[in-house]
């Protein structure tokens, strides 16, 4: 990571506590929520509104709220993905999954709770954005994380265990429950700008869904090749669940081929935005290069 990159990992952090601070609620649904959101993760949806917002000149204040958002609704899609009914998985971030350290009630709640404090984060009157940004930013995010989006993408994963995909119906799995919020964290950066213009909205479009399928991509990769101990979740967890995976379908060097070949069309598609990309570029190297 670079030194920009662990900066704004650190503001979101310190935004994302203060957050999750002064929840009136129950303090075993408060202990776990936070335990999911602050311990450890890359932070790459946060990252990506601030590389996108900055690219077109967002003020940060704004930014902050929408990367928190992003960070929570997806701290609530790792929940809800490694319960037993779905990967059933009990390490996540070097740590025992939501429902091991808790339960599986608590675990479900937490990640409920997680996804309508994203909302509420941005439809809050205290969050800078002004209500129309309010408004296309909550739509853009439920459309992502929601049924054409992250839980559309989630039942298809499901539904193709130990089943052979073709090449097509993969792609549409990976883009909907990974792609999908990736390509908000972009675009929800860029509407927190007072005047993105439309061909600046496509373009970086354009980046994070090339960026969004290579993430998962290189996750399948990950899951063969990395081990337990550096992914911190468990390694191998794909074949043991019978997961249609692109090294699955396409082999391992194929799918480094593809992760590549994206992530070049990725860099392509921001090229003439703006005179400030250079987060944007290095996150979408990250991507390629990640052991994590
Ligand atoms: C894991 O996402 C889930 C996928 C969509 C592949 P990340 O690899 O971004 O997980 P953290 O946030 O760094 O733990
Ligand atoms: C998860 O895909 C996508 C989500 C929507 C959370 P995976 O099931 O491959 O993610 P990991 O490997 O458990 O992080
Ligand atoms: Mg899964
Ligand atoms: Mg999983
Ligand atoms: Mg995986």
């Amino acid at each position: 990571m670079s030194d920009v990159m662990l900066e704004y990992q650190k503001r979101i952090q310190v935004f994302l506590d203060a957050s999750l601070n002064n929840l009136d609620v129950p303090e075993r649904l408060r202990a776990a929520m936070r335990y999911s959101t602050l311990s450890g993760g890359k932070r790459f949806r946060a990252l990506l509104v601030y590389a996108s917002g900055l690219a077109v000149g967002a003020p940060l204040a704004r930014l902050d709220t929408v990367a928190a958002a992003l960070e929570c609704i997806h701290a609530y899609s790792l929940i809800h993905d490694d319960i037993p009914a779905m990967d059933d998985d009990d390490l996540r971030r070097g740590q025992p999954t939501s429902h091991i350290k808790y339960d599986e009630a608590t675990a479900i709640l937490a990640g409920d709770a997680l996804q309508t404090l994203a909302f509420e984060m941005i439809a809050s009157a205290s969050s800078d954005l002004s209500d129309a940004q309010a408004r296309s930013i909550g739509l853009k995010l439920a459309i992502s994380s929601g049924q054409i989006g992250m839980v559309g993408g989630q039942i298809l994963d499901i539904q193709a265990t130990h089943c052979q995909l073709n090449r097509d119906a993969l792609e549409n799995v990976h883009r909907r429950k990974t792609g999908a919020l990736i390509n908000a964290a972009v675009i929800c950066g860029a509407l927190c700008s007072d005047d993105t213009s439309e061909l600046q909205l496509s373009s970086l479009s354009d980046y994070a869904d090339n960026l969004g399928l290579a993430f998962q991509v290189v996750d399948d990769i990950l899951d063969i090749e990395s081990s337990t101990q550096e992914l911190g979740k468990p390694s191998g967890s794909d074949v043991e669940n019978g997961k249609a995976t692109y090294p699955a379908l396409i082999g391992l060097q194929e799918s480094k081929k593809l992760a590549q070949t994206l992530y070049q069309e990725s860099i392509v598609s921001i090229a003439a935005i703006s005179d400030n990309t250079s987060l944007l570029e290095d996150l979408a190297q990250l991507v390629v290069k990640r052991t994590k």
